[in-house]
């Protein structure tokens, strides 16, 4: 890789480091030399070209990523391409017998009206954006990818099914999918919307192996011994913020104070459900009540926070901290964009979203949840205003990845997952139960051609 001198910024004071510089047009029209250089030339050329100084980029040289002027992101060619152009394939839930109850429990009860709410809320907005989407096709045959619609995290939580009857009704719904049988699962996407990742399909290391999953977990290693998240096939989601705190849905409840009215320097929102990191949160709040805001709150009787009163408070700090709950991602890190306090991340081992665009040290900060101390506080009271207001402008300016917006605007969560897609597409498909023919004909091992594939096909 020829692309040492575009590094990412490590050293101190670089701040203009935090750009994850796109090689642009000088970088594709390389490509087509690409065709005819050697592999050496090739690797100059992409230093040369890689290395230049992106003088016009100078004025936004501080934020954490790179925006043109109708307010689109600037994602970098590599990989990426130069505009998005996929076609997705969302299955019916009256086509495959099964989805139904993947979206509406086994009684076919449960609305998705009420799975669209909460930090799980991805599981259904990212399906009813797809549904609308301009890249959406309803021609299996030039699909890029297949999307399998499944609420199955809420309807599982509200009693629609068990977890047997998930594992074995996705196993069900796979069996009638030749197209996922063609290409092994590669070409099929799933979203699982919590902290369990793909782990709420038993089975998934069997069926899912090599599917791409859509999720905000990137750890489980805790509970599990194999982590369902993979870095270089599944994509990591921001988590669902409150309609409240976005203007596309609803009013934007949420009003930021200034930086020195907060009463807090730090604070906690959360149940401390027994872990470690967030124990000691509460237990430093009680040494330091002026600093550190951090109740033991419940999920219900009078120490639960409602809605706005959680608002109020969370927006009352100049640092959110966010520690590792049940599992590494929370919703806290990407709610602090939006009340706009620093989030602290004290969960060692999450994954962030769209780190191809996003420098996060540009506004955040991670720190060891084993040094959750005075030493943390001591440290926060060290970071003069100044730098906090620009931390918290450079997050004002992405955090329009959080949000799951119609594709009418220009930056969203839904666009950072599809530039992501893309970069997934392989043309060739094939596993381990597809042959071809001199012809071109593809078959299975039967030498039945593909479509004469018929459901129930066999799996794993
Ligand atoms: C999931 O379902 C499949 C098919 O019914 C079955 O073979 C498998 O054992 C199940 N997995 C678990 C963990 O129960
Ligand atoms: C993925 O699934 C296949 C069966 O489809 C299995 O042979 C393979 O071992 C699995 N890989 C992992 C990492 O679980
Ligand atoms: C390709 O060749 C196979 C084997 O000769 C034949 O059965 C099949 O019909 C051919 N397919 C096409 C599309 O010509």
């Amino acid at each position: 890789m020829g692309s040492i001198s575009r590094g990412r910024n490590l050293g101190p004071g670089a701040g203009a480091g935090a750009l994850q510089v796109p090689c642009g047009r000088v970088h594709q029209i390389g490509a087509l030399a690409l065709i005819a250089a050697t592999f050496l030339l090739t690797r100059a050329f992409d230093r040369l070209s890689c290395g230049l100084s992106y003088g016009g980029l100078a004025s936004v040289a501080s934020s954490a990523a790179l925006f043109d002027r109708a307010g689109s992101l600037f994602w970098p060619d590599r990989g990426y391409g130069s505009r998005l152009d996929l076609k997705i394939y969302v299955y019916e839930e009256k086509e495959i017998d099964g989805l139904r109850e993947l979206m509406r429990g086994r009684d076919g009860r449960i609305s998705p009206d009420a799975c669209v709410k909460g930090q799980w809320g991805t599981q259904v907005k990212i399906h009813q954006l797809l549904l609308k989407s301009r890249f959406r096709t309803i021609n299996k045959q030039e699909a890029d990818f297949f999307f399998v619609p499944s609420y199955v995290k809420c309807v599982r939580m509200m009693g629609g099914l068990n977890d047997k009857e998930i594992n074995n009704t996705y196993v069900k719904i796979l069996s009638q999918m030749p197209y996922f049988r063609y290409s092994g699962g590669r070409d099929h996407i799933f979203v699982f919307p919590s902290g369990a990742g793909a782990h709420l399909f038993r089975s998934w290391a069997t069926f899912l192996n090599r599917s791409i999953i859509l999720t905000p977990e990137g750890d489980r290693t805790d509970k599990r011994d194999i982590s369902a998240f993979n870095t270089w096939k599944d994509i990591i989601i921001p988590g669902n913020v409150d309609d409240g705190m976005t203007k596309f849905y609803g009013s934007n409840v949420v009003q930021p104070i200034p930086l020195s009215k907060r009463q807090h320097l730090a604070n906690f929102l959360g149940r401390a459900q027994g872990k470690v990191g967030r124990l000691r949160l509460v237990e430093l709040a009680k040494q330091y009540p002026d600093k550190l805001e951090s109740p033991e709150l419940q999920l219900t009787g009078p120490n639960k926070l409602g809605r706005t009163d959680y608002f109020n408070h969370l927006k009352n700090a100049k640092f959110c901290l966010a520690p590792r709950g049940e599992s590494s991602w929370t919703l806290r890190f990407y709610e602090s964009f939006f009340v706009e306090c620093v989030p602290v991340i004290l969960s060692d081992q999450v994954e962030l979203p769209f780190q191809n665009v996003i420098d996060y040290t540009q506004i955040s900060i991670k720190w060891p949840s084993t040094r959750i101390s005075t030493q943390l506080l001591e440290y926060l009271e060290t970071i003069p205003d100044e730098v906090i207001e620009a931390m918290i402008a450079r997050g004002r300016q992405v955090r329009c990845l959080w949000v799951y917006a119609p594709e009418t605007e220009p930056c969203s969560a839904m666009v950072g997952i599809m530039w992501e897609l893309q970069r997934k597409v392989r043309r060739f498909h094939q596993s381990g139960e597809t042959f071809w023919l001199h012809n071109g004909s593809v078959v299975n091992r039967d030498l039945v051609e593909f479509h004469d594939w018929r459901p129930p096909v066999p799996l794993p």
